[in-house]
């Protein structure tokens, strides 16, 4: 089983829960937008490093659809040590979609093709997409399976909705199917995997899925992983969830300045970890109104 996470893992979120936690085999982070020009800002590439600690591989991703500013990127990449990276053709939001970029860009299927050549040549063997079924329906997808067929694409990575759902409403399972048939690349199957059970589910239904994507699922619930590779739940151990709290709140004040960020941070954890700590509503409450460091360590018993 391998199971890149998505592009909003950070990269210290994913140091320290890999000191704690058994861990998926891969890391997409997250998505670095093309941009005019030639010199690309170091700060755009920090997430994706290769010379500070990376505990797990991690696999640059693009959003965009210039392809001259995505060979830019993917030569930067390649300079920094990378032989694989993702194009982002499935991000849903209006901001993002009305500008052809992400669940936008198949709407632009001769654009797509374009991007995904350039990715092929940049990239050689090691360049993948990550799409919806579709913008509006769900069969959408399966127009542009000709397109994706005939390049040397590593692997396919499909999320289950259509744009327009976001990632509201059920996984369109069915649909996924169809695009699962019609793929010869090997395909990331993506959405709400949240529990043992659910990936269980879907690995039986799905033989031919080479991968697994999760995304929410390992924010929520640390111990995910875990109980996938047991094949199920395991014990939730609090102590180890207490380390894991205390070395990324640690991680984040040495590499952030200021209070306020490192807080915001925390913060920004807790909205998915409310859904599976005992009593997380409740400590969500309590974790909001934190005004410093301080009262969060206090809060939660941390050192
Ligand atoms: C706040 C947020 C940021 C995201 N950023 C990215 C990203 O940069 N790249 C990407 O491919 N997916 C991104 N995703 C989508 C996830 O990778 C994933 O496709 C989505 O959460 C559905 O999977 P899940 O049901 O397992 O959560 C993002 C999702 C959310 C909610």
């Amino acid at each position: 089983m391998l199971a890149p996470m998505h592009g909003i893992t950070l990269r210290l979120w994913r140091n320290a829960m890999a000191e704690f936690f058994p861990m998926p085999d891969l890391a997409v982070a997250p998505f670095i937008p093309t941009f005019a020009g030639t010199k690309v800002k170091q700060r755009l590439l920090q997430d994706v490093d290769l010379s500070v600690e990376q505990r797990i591989s991690v696999i640059p991703q693009v959003l965009g659809k210039n392809p001259d500013e995505l060979r830019v990127l993917l030569r930067a990449f390649r300079a920094m040590g990378h032989r694989r990276a993702d194009l982002n053709a499935g991000c849903p939001w209006p901001m993002v979609t009305k500008k052809g970029r992400g669940a936008g860009l198949p709407r632009t299927p001769d654009v797509l093709r374009r991007m995904l050549e350039v990715g092929c040549e940049e990239m050689p063997n090691g360049f993948s997409v990550k799409l919806r079924l579709g913008y509006d329906r769900p069969d959408e997808l399966l127009r542009l399976l000709p397109i994706l067929n005939e390049l040397p694409l590593c692997e396919v990575t499909i999320h289950a909705r259509t744009a327009k759902q976001m990632y509201e409403g059920k996984v369109l399972l069915n649909e996924f199917s169809e695009a699962l048939a019609g793929c010869r690349h090997p395909v990331v199957y993506n959405g709400d995997i949240f529990t043992v059970e659910d990936f269980i589910r879907l690995r039986n239904r799905f033989a031919t899925v080479t991968r697994w994507m999760l995304g929410r699922g390992i924010l929520c619930d640390p111990f995910l992983i875990g109980d996938i590779r047991a094949g199920c739940r395991q014990p939730r151990d609090p102590v180890t969830l207490t380390r894991f709290l205390s070395a990324y709140l640690e991680r984040c004040s040495q590499e952030q300045c200021g209070e306020r960020p490192v807080l915001g941070r925390m913060k920004e954890l807790w909205t998915y970890l409310r859904y599976s700590v005992p009593q997380g509503e409740q400590l969500w409450k309590s974790i909001r109104l934190c005004r410093t460091l301080d009262e969060y360590r206090r809060l939660l018993g941390l050192c």
